[in-house]
């Protein structure tokens, strides 16, 4: 099928980007817009690698199609530090969250998520949160450490 002018605000910019309705968000962020702090890993929707916010919520951009994202509101990684870092991802760094590249991003999207919905969580609703986050090679033990210092400091 041919490629269209796609439309969407992306990490608050008014954004147009050529693509064929079967492209997914994943590549288009990446090679597309050169937003490549979304990581590409298991490309099927379990790993939590390429998690993006699409108007606030928390998606796998592996999964999500070019028309299922037209005119909406992206936002990557990139988009949520802006002159310094985001709380979470100090929090991250102070607690030892931060383990490597390939995890972290898709991490604290969803953390960011789940703190917009529940600014107090409990370690239950924590590990429910990142339930579609995987890490393969280390622990949550810093991650949950993070959250809970996210959870107890003011909210922005
Ligand atoms: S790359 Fe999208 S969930 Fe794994
Ligand atoms: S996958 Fe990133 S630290 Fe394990």
């Amino acid at each position: 099928m041919n490629a269209y002018i796609w439309r969407a605000v992306v990490n608050g910019q008014e954004t147009e980007l050529s693509v064929r309705p079967s492209e997914r968000l994943l590549p288009m962020l990446r090679d597309g817009l050169g937003l490549t702090g979304t990581k590409v890993s298991c490309e099927l929707g379990r790993c939590g690698a390429c998690i993006v916010h699409m108007d606030g919520k928390p998606v796998n951009a592996c999964l999500v199609m070019a028309y299922q994202c037209s005119g909406r509101t992206i936002t990557t990684i990139e988009g949520l530090a802006t002159e310094e870092l985001h709380e979470v991802q100090e929090a991250f760094l102070e607690e030892g969250g931060f383990q490597c590249g390939y995890c972290t991003p898709g991490m604290i999207m969803s953390v960011k998520a789940l703190l917009d919905e529940t600014p107090n969580p409990t370690t239950d609703q924590i590990k429910e949160g990142l339930s579609g986050n995987i890490c393969r090679c280390t622990g949550y033990g810093g991650i949950l450490r993070a959250v809970q210092k996210c959870g107890r400091s003011a909210w922005k």
